[in-house]
């Protein structure tokens, strides 16, 4: 279990003038938000409470989100008289959790204009065995100079932070999903404007503390610009980014391989569900392993069942062989 702060403060500037009213995060791709598509990646990687860190068009986020409730997740509200910068609105939004008497409670920070399908799961877990005090999500883009560099030792401790530059020194970027132990979220400055990439982390690295980046090539998109916002909307249609709307999946589960899941599949523990048609209704059990197949609606596959290369026809009555 975590606790989560998503940052969905920033003025969307290079997206003007679809953010004059509308903020950033609360733009539709394929029909809902940037924000609901993280908000149910965060619930699926068993984030039990989110802080909403708003400062721009604040007051768009409480009617749509409430109290998370409908999402299964209960959502909280930090505002930002004048924006704060990533690190302060992530100052900010932490004061609404008890940060001395946390203990080693990982806290998961989300930019707000980044669609993933990386294992949030996987990296809590890779930054619990670092021992980590703060883990980066790292991916490798063609061209990083819009983005944070982050170099990393073979042992994936991040060498150097460096936000935005004319040569990047290495393809491996901050994919903007952080893990951060309380301890080191209550060392920044309380109601300051600090800037996470600029500030936090060249000072963290500089002092030699335990930053990690975890690599994983999964589906990235930050939309922050008129371009990437459409072609977001085009992937979830396509499929090459899954949505989680209406879906039930255990943290621990695998969606790869442009899979698509039909209304209110439920895919359980352990799972592997690869370049899959997956009807409406369908019930996976525990560690499964589909791997290009095509389950018709309604279907339920007994745990631990292995198909491959398996079409089912649309007569639910049809058993299914585990
Ligand atoms: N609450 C709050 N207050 N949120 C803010 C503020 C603020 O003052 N400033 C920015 N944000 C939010 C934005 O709404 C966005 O969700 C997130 O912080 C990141 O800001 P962007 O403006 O989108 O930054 P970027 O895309 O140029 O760069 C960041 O993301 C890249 C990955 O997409 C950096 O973190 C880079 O290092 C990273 O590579
Ligand atoms: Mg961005």
């Amino acid at each position: 279990m975590a606790l989560g702060i998503l940052l969905v403060g920033g003025f969307g500037t290079r997206l003007m003038p679809l953010t004059s009213e509308t903020p950033k995060p609360m733009l539709p791709v394929a029909g809902i938000p940037v924000t609901e598509h993280q908000i149910m990646a965060a619930k699926a990687a068993g984030i039990h409470t989110l802080v909403l860190a708003t400062s721009y068009l604040a007051n768009v986020f409480t009617p749509y989100f409430g109290d998370g409730s409908r999402w299964g997740i209960k959502i909280l509200y930090a505002v930002e008289k004048e924006p704060l910068g990533t690190g302060g609105a992530i100052r900010n939004a932490a004061q609404l959790f008890d940060l001395a008497n946390l203990g080693d409670e990982p806290i998961v920070i989300f930019n707000g204009d980044v669609l993933s399908r990386h294992s949030i799961a996987e990296q809590i877990k890779f930054h619990q065995s670092k021992n980590a005090e703060v883990s980066l999500h790292l991916i490798d883009v063609e061209d990083a100079r819009a983005f944070g560099c982050v170099p990393t030792d073979s042992d994936g401790r991040v060498t150097a932070f460096l936000e935005k530059m004319e040569n990047p020194v290495t393809q491996s970027i901050n994919a903007g999903c952080y893990i951060f132990h309380p301890r080191v979220l209550n060392e920044i400055p309380l109601g300051k404007v600090v800037s996470i990439e600029r500030e936090t982390f060249p000072a963290l690295v500089k002092d030699a503390r335990a930053i990690y980046g975890y690599r994983e090539q999964a589906y990235w998109l930050d939309v922050g610009t008129p371009a990437a916002l459409f072609k977001g909307s085009r992937d979830l249609i396509d499929g090459d980014f899954q949505s989680l709307a209406e879906c039930k999946i255990d943290p621990s589960a695998t969606i790869t391989g442009k899979s698509s899941l039909g209304a209110r599949v439920e895919v359980g523990a352990d799972c592997i569900i690869e370049d899959c048609i997956v009807g409406d209704d369908v019930i996976i059990g525990n560690g499964t392993t589909l791997r290009h197949c095509f389950i018709a609606h309604g279907a339920h596959i007994a745990p631990a069942t292995n198909l491959e290369n398996f079409y089912q026809s649309v007569r639910k009555s049809e058993p299914i062989p585990s």
